[in-house]
C-alpha cells in the first residue's frame, strides 16, 4: 500500500496530553506506530479480532463522506466483518459527520444519542464517530463531556487507520482518540466496498485551500493534495474492469488539481480528463466540485473533445451580487460567473447546469439577494441546491457582526425555491419527446417494475424497461417532465439485444 508524502504537517505532539484528559488512549503512541498496515493482517493469513463482527455505517454529508464511508466499509470486510442494514443488529457503529451546516450537527447529535440505548443492553457493543465533525475541537469536547460512551473517535485524516483502532479497543478494552490537524500523505490501495454496481466515485485530490468566508471545510479536509494521474488511471482501469461504467471525479475544487506523472511532469484536470477518456470499458465521467474561479478554457474544450466526458457540470454560484461574493472570498464576480456560462453554453450547446445558492449571507441586503434572483433567472439552470447560510463556527463569517433575521432568510429563501423549481419544471417539460441516454442503474425505489438512471445531463429518470437493461446505457424515451426528474420508456430495440 503505497503512501504518497505531500510535505508539511508531522505527527502532533501535544495529542497524546490532549486526548489523555477524556479518558480516551491515543490511537498510536508514537509515529512509527502510524503505518497503514494493520487493515492487511486478514490477507496476511492471520486472523483478526474483527473476523464475524456485523457492522453498520451511518454517512452524512456530502459524495467525499460518502466515499470514506465506502473505504470504512471495504477495510472492515477484508478483516472479515459484514456489514448488517441497522445498528441495533450491529457489534460495531459508525457515524461518519458531516458539518457543512448546522442541522446536520443537530442530526449526528440526534443520532449518537440513539446508539446510548443499544450500548445500554449490550456493553460489548462499539460505537465510533468520525468525518468533518471530528476535525473540531470544540465537537470532540462535547463528545467527551456528553456522550462518554463513544469508545472511538477519529478524523478526516486517518481512516485508513480504523481496523487499526477497533483492534486496539477490542485488545486494550480502552476507549481511543486519534484525530490529525492535516495530513501530509495520501495512502493509496485502501479497498472500497461501492454501493452502486455500474458508478463509482474516485477522489483525485483532498482538500481545500480556499476559504469561503462561510465554509468550515478547508478546517476538516485540510489543505489541497492532489493524487497522481497514474494512481488515479489505475483505480478507473481497475474499476472499468469490474464493470464501472461511470465515474466521478471527486474534489473539492477539482479545477485546481495538480497531479505530478512519475516522470515528475504536472498534470492539471484537463490533461487527466483526457487520459481518462482513454479507458477502456469506462463510458462516462462526470466530476465535482469545480470552482468558477479557475474553470479553465482548456476544460471547456475538453467537453466538445472528450466523448466520456457528459454534457453536465454543477458550477456553485453561491450569490448572484458581486458585492456577496466578494465578501464571501470567492474571487469572481457576478459578470465573470455569466461569461463563463456563455462560453459553456458556446461550447456545449445542450450542456446542463446545476448549481449551489446560499441565500441570506451576513450583510445580503434586499438588492443584493434580488440580483441572485435575476441571475438564476439569467443562467436557467437545470437544477439548484439552495441553502440558508449557517454560522460555522471558527469561519470569518461567523464573526461578521451584520447577520440576516432568520424570518428575512426564510422569505427569501422561499422566493428562490420557487424561481428556481419553475426553472427546472419548464426545462424538464421541454425534454417530452426526446430520446436521451441513461445508464440504467437499477430498479426504481418507487415502483418495482421500473428501472432508474440518469442521463447524460444528470437528469434522474424512471422508465419502464426490462431489467436486463441494467449496467447498460439505453436510449429512453421521455414521456413526462416533472419538476425533480423525468419519467419514460426504453425505444426498441434494447441495445445489444436481438428482436425476437
Ligand atoms: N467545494 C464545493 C462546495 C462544498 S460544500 C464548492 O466550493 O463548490 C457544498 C455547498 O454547501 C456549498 O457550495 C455551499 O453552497 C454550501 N455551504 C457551505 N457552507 C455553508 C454555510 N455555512 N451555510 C450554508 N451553506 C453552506
Ligand atoms: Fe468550501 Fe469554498 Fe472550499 Fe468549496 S471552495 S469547500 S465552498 S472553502
Ligand atoms: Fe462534505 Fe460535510 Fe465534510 S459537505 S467535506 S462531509 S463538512
Amino acid at each position: 500500500m503505497p503512501v504518497r508524502r505531500h510535505g508539511g504537517v508531522k505527527w502532533p505532539a501535544e495529542l497524546k496530553r490532549a486526548v489523555q484528559a477524556g479518558g480516551y488512549a491515543c490511537g498510536a503512541n508514537t509515529e512509527q506506530d502510524l503505518g497503514p498496515m494493520v487493515q492487511m493482517r486478514k490477507k496476511d493469513g492471520n486472523m483478526s479480532l474483527l473476523d464475524g463482527k456485523k457492522y453498520h455505517i451511518i454517512t452524512f454529508g456530502c459524495q467525499m463522506n460518502e466515499h470514506d464511508s465506502e473505504t470504512i466499509s471495504g477495510m472492515l470486510q477484508e478483516n472479515g466483518c459484514g456489514e448488517v442494514p441497522s445498528a441495533k443488529e450491529s457489534d460495531i457503529t459508525i457515524i461518519n459527520t458531516c458539518s457543512i451546516r448546522e442541522n446536520a450537527d443537530k442530526r449526528f447529535f440526534g443520532t449518537l444519542g440513539q446508539l446510548k440505548k443499544i450500548k445500554e443492553k449490550n456493553p460489548a457493543y462499539i460505537a465510533c464517530v468520525c468525518g468533518c465533525m471530528m476535525q473540531q475541537q470544540h465537537i470532540i469536547d462535547t463528545v467527551k463531556s456528553k456522550y462518554p460512551w463513544v469508545d472511538i473517535i477519529f478524523g478526516t485524516h486517518n481512516i485508513h487507520r480504523f481496523p487499526a483502532l477497533l483492534e486496539k479497543v477490542y485488545r486494550e478494552k480502552q476507549k481511543v482518540l486519534e484525530v490529525f490537524p492535516d495530513s501530509a500523505e495520501i495512502v493509496e490501495g485502501l479497498p472500497a466496498k461501492r454501493l452502486y454496481q455500474h458508478k463509482s466515485f474516485v477522489n483525485i485530490m483532498y482538500g481545500c485551500n480556499n476559504f469561503c468566508t462561510y465554509c468550515i471545510v478547508p478546517y476538516t479536509r485540510g489543505r489541497e493534495k492532489s493524487r497522481s494521474p497514474e494512481d488515479i488511471l489505475a483505480e478507473v482501469r481497475r474499476l472499468a474492469s469490474d464493470g464501472v461504467k461511470e465515474v466521478t471525479l471527486l474534489g473539492q475544487n477539482v479545477n485546481s488539481y495538480r497531479g505530478l506523472t512519475e516522470s515528475g511532469k504536472t498534470c492539471d484536470f484537463a490533461d487527466l480528463i483526457y487520459r481518462l477518456d482513454e479507458v477502456e470499458g469506462l463510458l462516462r465521467i462526470r466530476f465535482m466540485t469545480s470552482h468558477p474561479k479557475d474553470l479553465s478554457d482548456r476544460l471547456i474544450q475538453a467537453y466538445a473533445d472528450c466523448d466520456k466526458l457528459c454534457n453536465y457540470i454543477h458550477l456553485p454560484v453561491q450569490s448572484g451580487s458581486s458585492a456577496v461574493l466578494k465578501r464571501m472570498n470567492r474571487k469572481y464576480t457576478r459578470g465573470q460567473y455569466l461569461e463563463l456560462v456563455e462560453k459553456l453554453r458556446a461550447a456545449v450547446p445542450d450542456i446542463t447546469i446545476s448549481t449551489d445558492i446560499i441565500v441570506g449571507f451576513p450583510g445580503e441586503t434586499e438588492a443584493d439577494f434580488e440580483e441572485t434572483l435575476s441571475l438564476a433567472e439569467a443562467v436557467q439552470y437545470d437544477s439548484a441546491f439552495t441553502f440558508l447560510y449557517s454560522v460555522r463556527t471558527g469561519t470569518p463569517a461567523a464573526e461578521y457582526a451584520d447577520q440576516i433575521p432568520e424570518a428575512v432568510k426564510h422569505e427569501r429563501f422561499n422566493r428562490l425555491v420557487d424561481l428556481i423549481n419553475a426553472c427546472s419544471a419548464r426545462k424538464n417539460a421541454a425534454y417530452v419527446g426526446r430520446t436521451e441516454k441513461v445508464l440504467a442503474e437499477g430498479v426504481s425505489k418507487k415502483n418495482d417494475r421500473m428501472l432508474t438512471g440518469r442521463t447524460e445531463g444528470f437528469k434522474l429518470v424512471d422508465f419502464a424497461g426490462e431489467k436486463s437493461c441494467i449496467g447498460q446505457i439505453v436510449d429512453v424515451e421521455i414521456t413526462q417532465g416533472r419538476t425533480f426528474s423525468l419519467a419514460g420508456r426504453v425505444k426498441e430495440p434494447i441495445p445489444g439485444k436481438k428482436k425476437e
